[in-house]
């Protein structure tokens, strides 16, 4: 951008913050916010997809990069003209911030023709047989006995009551097919010098019975749980990583916009190891939120 568009957008940032927005605050006894310094921090957040303070020093509407600024200011245009609901915006805002609880995880979140949902115990035995199945387990160490599988089911429902979103299951015609979902991974990884930071990653994933491969339902599922963790848990960013070798998991991962990183090696499996070698993908929420919230994530 020329530095004279730079500067004129800065005028209409300033214009819109201090002088429309409050302005037509009055009009609307429904919007939860009438300061300027509110409608700054909603749309400037928004903007980042998450507390603007992480990734831009203030003065925010100098220091940000100006495409940022200009996406802002069209999340503000769009709640003036009725477009954008500013407590849908609001409300991730403060969620980001750690001002309000998350909510609850549903107890399905519906696609086309499957769902997602939470896991059940007579999963049990479906789980231990995709597990133990060499086709579905060819990119990991070894299958499953039913006992581990049984362990991990449990483990990956617990991940709902610790996180507040977890690995759903996927219901499909043919009932329980396997999960797809978010979590904080278990062990620690090396992404630090691949992300910049050590901790806090929230990873998403997938593993499907045969019979639900080629149908769509990971690219679907993942989208219904991404726009779940964007929207209601406000998560910033999701990761996803397998082995180099994973064409299926990378594809995945490919059509759901995520960018690949990079490449490390996974710390629990040997040198020489043939699925040691990983990738790593991020997506952002900024990327995929268009403001609109849950409904409008353009993720669908
Ligand atoms: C990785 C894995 C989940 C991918 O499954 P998948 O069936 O290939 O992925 P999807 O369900 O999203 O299907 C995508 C394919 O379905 C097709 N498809 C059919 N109907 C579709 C629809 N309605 N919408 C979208 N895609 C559809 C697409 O054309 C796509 O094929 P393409 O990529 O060749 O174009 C599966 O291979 C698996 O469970 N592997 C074993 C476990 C594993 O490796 N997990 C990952 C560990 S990191």
């Amino acid at each position: 951008m020329a530095p004279d568009d730079v500067e004129a957008q800065r005028r209409r940032w300033r214009d819109l913050i201090d002088e429309r927005l409050p302005a037509a605050a009055a009009a609307h006894p429904d919007w939860p916010v009438s300061r300027n310094h509110c409608f700054a921090r909603i749309l400037l957040d928004n903007a980042c997809g998450g507390p603007w303070r992480e990734s831009v020093a203030p003065p925010a509407w100098v220091n940000m990069p100006p495409e940022r600024l200009a996406l802002a200011l069209s999340l503000g245009e769009a709640v003036l003209a009725g477009r954008q609901d500013l407590a849908v915006l609001n409300h991730r805002s403060l969620l980001w911030r750690r001002k309000r609880p998350v909510p609850a995880p549903p107890a399905r979140l519906p696609g086309d023709g499957f769902g997602l949902r939470r896991w059940r115990l007579a999963d049990d035995a479906p789980f231990a047989a995709l597990c133990a199945d060499p086709e579905v387990m060819r990119f990991f160490p070894a299958p499953k006995t039913a006992r581990e599988s049984q362990a991990e089911a449990r483990a990956l429902d617990r991940r709902f009551e610790e996180d507040g979103f977890g690995p759903w299951a996927l219901e499909t015609p043919e009932g329980f097919s396997g999960f797809v979902g978010c979590w904080r991974p278990a062990r620690p990884l090396p992404f630090g010098p691949l992300l910049g930071r050590e901790t806090g990653f929230v990873e998403i994933g997938w593993r499907l019975a045969r019979h639900a491969w080629g149908r769509g339902f990971a690219v679907r599922g993942a989208r219904l749980a991404l726009d779940d963790v964007f929207s209601r848990c406000a998560l910033t960013e999701v990761v996803a990583y397998t082995a180099d070798v994973n064409a299926p998991s990378r594809r995945v991962m490919e059509r759901l916009g995520m960018t690949e990183i990079g490449g490390f090696d996974h710390p629990g499996l040997p040198e020489g190891h043939p699925l040691r070698p990983h990738r790593l993908y991020r997506l952002e929420a900024a990327d995929v939120l268009d403001g609109g919230g849950p409904r409008a994530c353009r993720l669908r």
